[in-house]
């Protein structure tokens, strides 16, 4: 597994120029923290910004349209992310399946095209309460995974997924060490069938739901557990700082 814990914050749809001082203060801060590789996804209209005030941390985009180029109203194509700055870019977030009725299909469409705009790819999964009060999770998130993910190899490095429960997201309720990291060992499994273990042992799988820093170094020690992805407590540099220290 790599080793390197991979901490990014989601700002989705939150931040103006006024968040430029809270990534001001993660980068410079990060830099005391080398063990944990540190990024953020700010929306559209500030990856540039943040871009050019980090010299330690990631900048990555929050979606990308699927094609190159070409008459989309108000979409992004990943090679503009990467000529913003960006380095990753998040796809298949429960709240784009949801808000936007985003597919596995597309979001696979999604990958490619990033892939070839030369960004790395942070791939979301999950179920809803109701799936898992079914007993359905595992088998729910595999079908999710194995209909999303990119079918080469060589770009494996540049693949992180993120294990995020819906019902974990926004709400305070994370889900128990157990779950975590039964769901994290069937992801691996997956990679390990689909890509090879030495490959797949290149994918970091990151949690996402609810990681505060009081629960982050439990979380992060889980076995599989390769780093996490955080939304709401990643808005202020202090609570986010506290989960890369804990990270550390
Ligand atoms: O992308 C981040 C996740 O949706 C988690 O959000 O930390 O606010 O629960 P949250």
């Amino acid at each position: 597994m790599a080793e390197r814990p991979y901490i990014v914050g989601n700002w989705k749809m939150n931040g103006t120029r006024a968040m430029l001082s809270e990534a001001r203060a993660i980068d410079r801060a990060a830099q005391r923290y080398m063990k944990a590789e540190v990024a953020v996804a700010p929306p559209y209209t500030l990856i540039h910004a943040v871009h050019r005030e980090a010299e330690q941390i990631g900048v990555g985009a929050q979606d990308c349209h699927a094609g190159a180029e070409g008459p989309h109203t108000g979409d992004i194509a990943a090679s503009m992310l990467a000529d913003a700055g960006a380095k990753f870019v998040i796809l298949g977030h429960s709240e784009r399946r949801g808000d936007h009725g985003e597919s596995n299909e597309l979001i696979n469409a999604k990958i490619d095209s990033a892939l070839e705009a030369g960004l790395r790819i942070i791939l979301c999964c999950g179920e809803s309460l109701d799936i898992r009060d079914a007993g359905k999770a595992e088998d729910f998130v595999l079908d999710q995974l194995r209909a999303s993910l990119p079918h080469i190899k060589d770009p494996i490095e540049r693949l992180t997924i993120a294990y995020e429960p819906i019902w974990a997201i926004g709400t305070g309720r994370t889900a128990t060490i157990e779950d975590i990291k039964a769901m994290h060992a069937a992801i691996r499994k997956l990679l390990d069938e689909t890509y090879g273990e030495e490959a797949s042992s290149k994918v970091r799988i990151l949690y996402g739901g609810s990681v505060k820093p009081e629960n982050a170094g439990e979380i992060l020690s889980t076995p599989e557990v390769g780093g996490a992805l955080v939304g709401g407590a990643s808005l202020s540099a202090e609570s986010f700082l506290g989960i890369v220290v804990a990270a550390s």
